[in-house]
């Protein structure tokens, strides 16, 4: 049976994927860029070649079985740059672009040592290393794989970022002007969890209430922060209370929430001023 590329498309709306993931994933099977869109279109009842069928028929099948699209492409775009990513690490989310854009608001453009913890395929450290070369960037994982997927890609991206293995800031050496962390913040037991189930488990449950990374991290910052310092934290939407509250406990202070892309709030952060 022949397949056009209108009919693929079809089929894998019918199963549920949204237009825009089906796209992707057919250019993926046409061996195209995910910037061909407009390609797909002017080329609707091309007729899928025998090689990019069978592709296309397993790349679907593991689409539809809730694989991220990511690790079936192999990249994700994240703030401009293209990631590689793979299931060792964290498919980085456009939410997390929230935590980047504070980091580059609440700091100088002029030289200032950041620490990315947690830092997954290295995505937040890299777009920070990316848009303010002067920055000396450190990231820290405690999985080595993660570490190898976000060298690669500070290799391939030609960006300097200083990579460290550690327990989080048990691997930290020195003063920072500012640590900023997506940690892993899901409830243990948290039904989202079924559906995230091809990311590792590391990067994304912590605790009875997800918090037992955020406590952590906020309770081992105040030793790596410069006076002024900020620590800068992603989290789950109903969670912002509780950062900002574990914060001022700690003695953090100008302690403030900022909202994600669709309004939710996202990230919670303070200034460590010691007395
Ligand atoms: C939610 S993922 C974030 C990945 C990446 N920063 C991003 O935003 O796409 C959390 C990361 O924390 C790392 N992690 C979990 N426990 C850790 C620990 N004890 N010390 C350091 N990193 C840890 C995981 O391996 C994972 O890469």
């Amino acid at each position: 049976m022949t397949t056009t590329l209108a009919h693929a498309l079809a089929q894998a709306q019918a199963g549920g994927l949204p237009r825009l993931d089906a796209q992707l994933l057919l250019l993926h099977a046409c061996g195209r860029s995910p910037q061909e869109r407009a390609w797909l279109i002017a080329h609707d009842t091309d007729v899928l070649p025998p090689d990019s069928m069978a592709l296309w028929e397993s790349v679907l099948a593991r689409r539809l079985r809730d694989e991220p699209l990511a690790y079936i492409t192999g990249h994700k775009a994240f703030y401009g740059l293209d990631l590689l990513v793979d299931a060792s690490v964290l498919d980085p989310r456009a939410d997390t672009e929230t935590l980047v854009d504070w980091a580059l608001q609440a700091l100088p453009a002029a030289p200032q040592r950041v620490l990315d913890l947690g830092t997954g395929s290295g995505a937040v450290a890299l777009a920070l290393q990316h848009e303010r070369r002067l920055w000396e960037v450190h990231a820290l994982d405690h999985s080595a794989d993660a570490l190898a997927v976000a060298q690669a890609n500070a290799q391939r991206l030609k960006l300097p970022v200083h990579f460290a293995q550690g327990d989080w800031l048990q691997g930290a050496q020195g003063l920072f002007h500012a640590i900023v962390s997506n940690p892993p913040y899901v409830a243990q037991g948290d039904p989202h969890l079924d559906a995230l189930h091809h990311e590792p488990a590391m990067a994304l449950s912590s605790g009875a209430d997800g918090l037992d990374a955020v406590r952590t991290i906020i309770t081992s910052a105040p030793q790596h922060l410069h006076a002024g310092g900020w620590l800068l934290l992603e989290h789950g939407f109903e969670q912002a209370q509780a950062v900002c509250a574990l914060l001022r406990k700690a003695g953090f202070s100008d302690v403030q929430t900022r909202r994600d892309l669709a309004g939710l709030e996202r990230c919670s952060g303070g200034r460590f001023n010691p007395a």
